[in-house]
Formats: C-alpha cells, sequence, structure tokens
C-alpha cells in the first residue's frame, strides 16, 4: 500500500504538499514536518432537521462553577479559579517547573475531596510518588497513571470519572489510529480536541502540559491555542528561582494577568509582594539603569531596565533586547537619534529587564531611552526615580493607562520622584510628581 505523506508547519499548522523552507502563511523558518496522512472514514453524518438556531435571550444562562486551585496567585491568572469543564494548557521550557505546580494543585483540589486524576507520559507512577514525598503530598483522592495512548486514558477517564484530568504532557500523548510519531502537528491536534470533546462532555476541567520549542513557542502552538480556553505560559530563565505564570489567553477572565512563584525545596510558594524581585536596589543607582512602574494585567509592578551603550569595534551596530520588545528598542533608538541628535550609529546598544520578565507595554518606552541615554552619557539618574512614558515618533510623551495605580505602588515601595506623561494633573502623597510632554523636556529633567 503506497502511504501519502504530506509537510505541516509545526508553527501555525499549514498543510503543503512539498517541504518549503518559509511558512507563506505564517512566515516561520524551517519549520515543516513530514507526516504520513491518515484519512479518517467519513462516519456519514446524519443531518438534523430539527437542529434550529435559537433567539439569543432563550439561552438558558448557567453560571460556571469556579474550583479554587488552593493558590491564591494562580486563581488570580485563571481568572478567580478553575472553571468546570475548561481545557487549560500550561506551557514552559523543560525544568520551568510546570509539573510540580500541577502536582501541587492536584493535591489541593484532592484535598476538597475532588477526584483527580494525574496522567503522566513522562514519569512512572514510582517517580511522581517520589516527587509527591518530597511536597508532602499525602491524600487518598489524588490517582495517578502512567500512560501515552490517548484511547487509554479515554477509557480510564470513563471508567473513573474523574473531577480534574491533568495530562503530562502533550508531546508524549498519541492516538494508536494515527500513525503520526506522538509531538507532530497531527497528534497534538487530535489528542487535544479529543481531550477537549472528554472535558466538555463531561464538565471535567482538564490541565494540558505542553513543552515549547527553541523559538519560544509551545510545539504545535497555534492548533493548540485555538482549541483551548485558556493558555498558561511560564515566564522568567531557568537561572533564578521565581518564576512567572502569565495567562496568554483566557476565555473565562482577562488575559496577561501574572502570578509569581519561586522556586523552594518544598515546590512553587506564591510570591505576594513581587516588585523588590525586579529591582537590584533603591538607594544607588549606577548609570544605564531606569525604575519602570509597569502594569502587567490589574497588577503593578516595578522593574529595573538596564542600558548598555558601547561604541561598535567592527561592522554594524548591535542591538540586542532581553525581555523588552525589539522593535520597540530599535524605534527608541531611531527616534533618539533624529529627536536628540544622540549618535548611536556607531555604538552597540543592549538592553535588558531585570529577572527575566518579559515587558510589552507601549509605556515602558521612556524610561527605556532614558535607560539608554543614562548609559550613553555616562550619567546615573538619581536613585528612587521611576519613570513611566510612551514615547511617540516625533518625540511627544504620550498618556498611559492606569497611572494611579503604578505611582501607588513605586510610593508602596519607597520611591520619591516619578516622571511622568504630563495627563490630568496628577497628585501622588509622598511623591515628587515631574510630568513631562516631549522627549528634549525628559531628558533635561531626568538628567538636570
Ligand atoms: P518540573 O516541574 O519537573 O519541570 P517541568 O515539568 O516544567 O519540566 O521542575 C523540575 C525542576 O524543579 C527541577 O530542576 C527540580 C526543581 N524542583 C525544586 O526545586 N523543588 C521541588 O520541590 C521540586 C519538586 C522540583
Ligand atoms: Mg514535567
Amino acid at each position: 500500500m503506497k502511504t501519502k505523506t504530506e509537510f505541516i508547519c509545526n508553527q501555525c499548522g499549514n498543510v503543503s504538499t512539498k517541504w518549503l523552507g518559509r511558512c507563506p502563511d505564517c512566515g516561520a523558518w524551517n519549520s515543516y514536518t513530514e507526516e504520513v496522512v491518515t484519512t479518517k472514514k467519513q462516519s456519514g453524518i446524519a443531518l438534523s432537521q430539527s437542529k434550529q438556531p435559537i433567539p439569543i435571550t432563550a439561552v438558558e444562562i448557567i453560571g460556571h462553577e469556579r474550583r479554587t486551585t488552593g493558590i491564591s496567585e494562580l486563581d488570580n491568572v485563571l481568572g478567580g479559579g478553575i472553571v468546570e469543564g475548561s481545557l487549560i494548557l500550561v506551557g514552559g521550557d523543560p525544568g520551568i517547573g510546570k509539573s510540580t505546580l500541577l502536582l501541587q494543585v492536584a493535591a489541593n483540589l484532592a484535598r476538597q475531596s475532588l477526584k483527580v486524576l494525574y496522567v503522566s507520559g513522562e514519569e512512572s507512577t514510582n517517580q511522581i510518588r517520589l516527587r509527591a514525598d518530597r511536597l508532602n503530598i499525602t491524600t487518598e483522592h489524588l490517582f495517578l497513571l502512567s500512560e501515552t495512548v490517548f484511547e487509554q486514558i479515554h477509557h480510564t477517564v470513563v471508567a473513573e470519572s474523574p473531577d480534574i484530568l491533568i495530562v503530562d504532557s502533550i508531546q508524549t500523548m498519541s492516538q494508536a489510529e494515527l500513525s503520526s510519531a506522538p509531538g507532530s502537528v497531527s497528534q497534538v491536534r487530535e489528542v487535544t480536541s479529543g481531550l477537549m470533546r472528554l472535558a466538555k462532555s463531561r464538565s471535567m476541567a482538564t490541565f494540558i502540559v505542553g513543552h515549547v520549542t527553541k523559538t519560544g513557542n509551545i510545539a504545535g502552538p497555534k492548533v493548540l491555542e485555538h482549541i483551548v480556553d485558556t493558555v498558561l505560559y511560564f515566564e522568567g530563565d531557568g537561572s533564578t528561582l521565581h518564576r512567572i505564570v502569565r495567562s496568554v489567553k483566557n476565555r473565562f477572565g482577562s488575559t496577561n494577568e501574572i502570578a509569581l512563584f519561586s522556586m523552594t525545596s518544598m515546590g512553587l510558594k506564591e510570591i505576594t509582594n513581587p516588585s523588590e524581585l525586579f529591582v537590584s536596589h533603591i538607594e544607588r543607582s549606577e548609570p544605564g539603569t531606569a525604575i519602570f512602574a509597569s502594569i502587567e494585567g490589574t497588577r503593578p509592578l516595578l522593574v529595573e531596565l538596564q542600558s548598555l551603550v558601547s561604541r561598535t569595534n567592527f561592522g554594524n551596530p548591535r542591538r540586542m533586547s532581553l525581555g523588552v520588545d525589539y522593535n520597540k528598542l530599535v524605534m527608541s533608538i531611531a527616534i533618539l537619534e533624529k529627536k536628540r541628535g544622540l549618535e548611536l550609529f556607531d555604538q552597540d546598544v543592549y538592553v535588558n529587564a531585570v529577572g527575566g520578565i518579559q515587558l510589552t507595554e507601549p509605556a515602558l518606552t521612556l524610561p527605556m531611552m532614558m535607560s539608554i541615554v543614562s548609559s550613553f552619557l555616562n550619567k546615573p539618574i538619581a536613585p528612587g526615580t521611576v519613570i513611566i512614558g510612551e514615547v511617540g515618533l516625533l518625540g511627544e510623551i504620550r498618556p498611559v493607562p492606569q497611572l494611579e495605580k503604578r505611582l501607588q505602588e513605586a510610593v508602596k515601595l519607597g520611591y520619591k520622584r516619578a516622571i511622568i506623561p504630563k495627563q490630568a494633573d496628577t497628585k501622588m502623597k509622598g511623591l515628587e510628581i515631574q510630568p513631562v510632554e516631549n522627549l528634549e523636556q525628559a531628558i533635561e529633567i531626568t538628567f538636570g
């Protein structure tokens, strides 16, 4: 029998009959993998005459019941707890703490007398038991299964009817009827849809662990993100002990909420006053650092931005960003050159957000520019200063959302001065407020 193969982009799921170096759909390079096509027999769908659309007002309102994970930080990113029957994807680098977090969640749920089934395709039940012992987990309602075949998991779920299912990880699971390898786009997609049907039909909340590829995407990412209700993502460099969990998509809550944890010998512990993590010290200030009062979701967070501007020795100047959007960096440099005549064309510029957090807010452009200028001039910004503002292409400083919340956080942590966009006269007790309208003014005020 001749087998047919096709090529699937593992970034967006685009299908091609031949290999392509670059996906025409999502633009990813070298993302096509060959997979064997299996045509599923169409079981002649019976079209029902009675399937009538109903007026929206006639739809019954069913309140989503939420269950607490026992970890308030996590409940918060989920939008107030786990919604019944929801499918939650937890993504992140290997070794960042996904299994640890989910085992802790599983134990907390089991303590509420919910039946939890933890299916692992990566570890034996023995290994999980050892980990559980280290985490001090002793509860009878937590059931373990070491399995990688989806049909078997389906069978077990039907037989045992757990309240909560955890699948660790999606890349190890496969459907026996598909011939492609575990972790391939078609397997990931099919198993996830299978889990989706299972979760919805049984009102069983399901967590899926997803590993991340080198490029920072969950393998088969887009196909997966479309199917699930919620995507949580572990951020942070593995080198520090703190971990950030961010909601990237949430059908039952707001996105971009973050939860902060630190990895201890007893598993992940929540951190309730996180700003101190991302700032090294507030009494001193070195050239090249600026403190940004950011908002992540609904939470204010002070983050230290560091820049290093140094002469290019050879060839084109380098621009590198860690934790801040690269395009914003390049644009900021262009604005500084054009509007302030800052000669950065023969300078390498490196920018880093301390602590491994990923910042995307437009309001970070002013503090980032000030840190670049500070390094360029080799002049520190006065300690105790926070900076907030979005810089437009014309050098104008635009207003930012939730200014008051940011300033409150700054006061709370002992900051004395805030350089902010000029917007509806802002006052804050204990803080010297310095509104600025354009880049020129901002540099003037920041560096005196
Ligand atoms: P793990 O949850 O296995 O990562 P993932 O499932 O995302 O691949 O995390 C493993 C790391 O966490 C490992 O390096 C050991 C560390 N760890 C602790 O520091 N303390 C603990 O209590 C546990 C269980 C793990
Ligand atoms: Mg794991």
